[in-house]
């Protein structure tokens, strides 16, 4: 596939949209009309998906349920969205993917992590990033920074858990280093120099070259 794939990874209040929103305008300023989406999300489907995972009303639903839902929306964003774009050249940058499921329900809910993998597997067809920038970030920061009092759901959840996302995406990091490069949260000037410097290889190899 031509494309370049992106994707970012991070607790939640960490600074993720910040970064994409540059990112896009960056590629903007360069002539290259990038494809943003989110996940859980992307689609009319997955956007549905998202609707449920997020209620408030459903707190008790089962971390299966969730792992399932969850890929049932990546699955439908990776093949009718990220693929064909991929397959037409494109810079897809996606906030959150695959990984996130092997951090929040697999590290976080302590779902076996190679059931997960295969879980994510099935719903990609073996569609990995080609980059992935993981915003590595104190779980009571983020917590903070993602405003408490219209928290949502998943946000709730207790920090215990979002310690064990966090160790389990620096894990996912040094063990895939090709792929992931790890930037800690910092001024969001200081996180944007390094995001463009992480991805200005697989930007060149599209014939991208991002200014200064
Ligand atoms: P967001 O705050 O980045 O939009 O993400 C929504 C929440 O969904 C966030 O708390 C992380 C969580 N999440 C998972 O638990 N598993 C997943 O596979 C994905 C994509 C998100």
């Amino acid at each position: 596939m031509s494309g370049v794939f992106i994707t970012f990874e991070g607790g939640d209040g960490s600074g993720k949209t910040t970064q994409i929103m540059r990112l896009a305008s960056a590629l903007r300023d360069i002539g290259c009309e990038p494809l943003v989406l989110r996940e859980p999300g992307g689609t009319i489907v997955g956007e549905g998906v998202r609707d449920i995972l997020l209620d408030p009303r459903h707190e008790g639903l089962d971390a299966v349920a969730e792992t399932l839902l969850f890929a049932a929306s990546r699955a439908q964003l990776s093949a009718t969205v990220i693929r064909p774009a991929l397959e037409t050249g494109r810079v897809v940058i996606c906030d959150r993917y695959a990984d996130s499921t092997v951090a929040y329900q697999g590290y976080g809910r302590g779902l076996d992590l190679a059931t997960v993998r295969g879980v994510n597997e099935w719903a990609t067809r073996g569609l990995v990033p080609d980059r992935t920038i993981l915003l590595d970030i104190d779980p009571g920061e983020g917590i903070a920074a993602a405003a408490p009092a219209e928290a949502d759901r998943l946000e709730r959840e207790e920090l215990a858990v979002h310690a064990r996302v966090r160790a389990g995406y620096l894990e996912l990091a040094r063990a895939e280093p090709a792929r992931w490069v790890v930037i800690e949260r910092d001024r969001a000037d200081a996180v944007w120099g390094s995001v463009r410097a992480a991805l200005a290889p697989v930007l060149e190899r599209a014939g991208l070259r991002l200014e200064q």
